[in-house]
């Protein structure tokens, strides 16, 4: 299916890498000009650049911690001025931290929940009144499928996840009305850097990246892992007009990993 984004603009949180990189380049070779949060300068201005050279797309740029509400605010409002209003939302920058239940601080909970819930509250809440002033949005939570199907290790990421589930819901009811649409993928196994970073913590043991890679996959009833560009095709679409009566609900990106529907 042909999807346009055009005249559409996008925000992408850590759009510089992975998941978040290929959904920026999906949404700009679809006609949307993307603005893109992440930490590293250096690599975000990379992608930015590559982005451009790849679509001849307007790409917007800015280093920001979305953990840290200062700097978020102050990133939105440098948005705000030289980017513009925002149509299309994805909250995508996460991390993994995760361990022994026991061991999991204070400090290691709040930091994941500033980071995966707290940035996609506070950059609904600034995104949402021009949404609905133009009677046009969507919002697109990045999740993973242990939101609908935790499992006992993997806490905090789990609990936070199933939090992102409840937020999409509860913002899916307030924009409904609005033409503002609010939807979840959860994803299950795709390789990107964090696939990268599983192995360089030994999870694989001695097998090489490529065969980890390979091996893991194998346990996926798809026989392997998603590629960023098949997840960026999902979400290409809940950010679409195709997507007009799509609301509230999440997807698996999982090649059917997860047990739930
Ligand atoms: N790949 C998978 O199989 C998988 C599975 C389940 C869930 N997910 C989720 O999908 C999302 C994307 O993952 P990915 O695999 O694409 O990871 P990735 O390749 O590591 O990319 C993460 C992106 O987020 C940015 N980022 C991380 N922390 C940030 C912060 N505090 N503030 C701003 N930007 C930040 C990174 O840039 P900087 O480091 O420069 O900030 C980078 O651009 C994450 O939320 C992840 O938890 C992925």
């Amino acid at each position: 299916m042909e999807i346009s984004l055009a005249g559409r603009k996008a925000l992408i949180t850590g759009g510089s890498r992975g998941l978040g990189f290929a959904m920026a380049k999906r949404f700009a070779k679809s006609g949307a000009a993307v603005a893109l949060f992440a930490r590293r300068e250096d690599v975000l201005g990379e992608a930015a650049e590559r982005i451009r050279e790849a679509t001849g797309g307007h790409v917007w740029a800015h280093a920001c911690d979305v953990a840290d509400a200062v700097a978020l605010k102050a990133a939105h409002e440098a948005m705000a001025e030289e980017f513009g209003h925002v149509d299309i939302l994805v909250n995508n920058a996460g991390g993994s931290i995760s361990g022994a239940f026991e061991d999991l601080t204070d400090e290691m909970w709040q930091q994941d929940f500033e980071l995966k819930l707290f940035a996609a509250v506070r950059l609904a809440r600034w995104c949402l009144p021009h949404m609905k002033a133009r009677k046009w949005g969507r919002i697109v939570n990045i999740l993973n499928i242990g939101a609908r199907a935790p499992k006992p290790r993997g806490a905090p990421t789990q609990v936070t996840r199933a939090a992102g589930l409840a937020l999409t819901k509860v913002l899916a009811g307030d924009g409904a009305p609005h033409g503002v649409l609010a939807n979840a993928l959860l994803t299950g196994q795709i390789v990107t850097d964090q696939i990268a970073r599983r192995h360089e913590r030994g999870l694989a043991g001695n097998l090489s990246l490529e065969d980890y890679i390979a091996e893991e996959g194998a346990g996926i009833p798809m026989g392997r892992m998603g590629t960023p560009e098949e997840y960026a095709n999902a979400a290409c679409f809940l950010a679409s007009d195709a997507a007009s009566y799509v609301t509230g609900t999440a997807m698996n990106i999982d090649g059917g990993l997860s047990p739930v529907i």
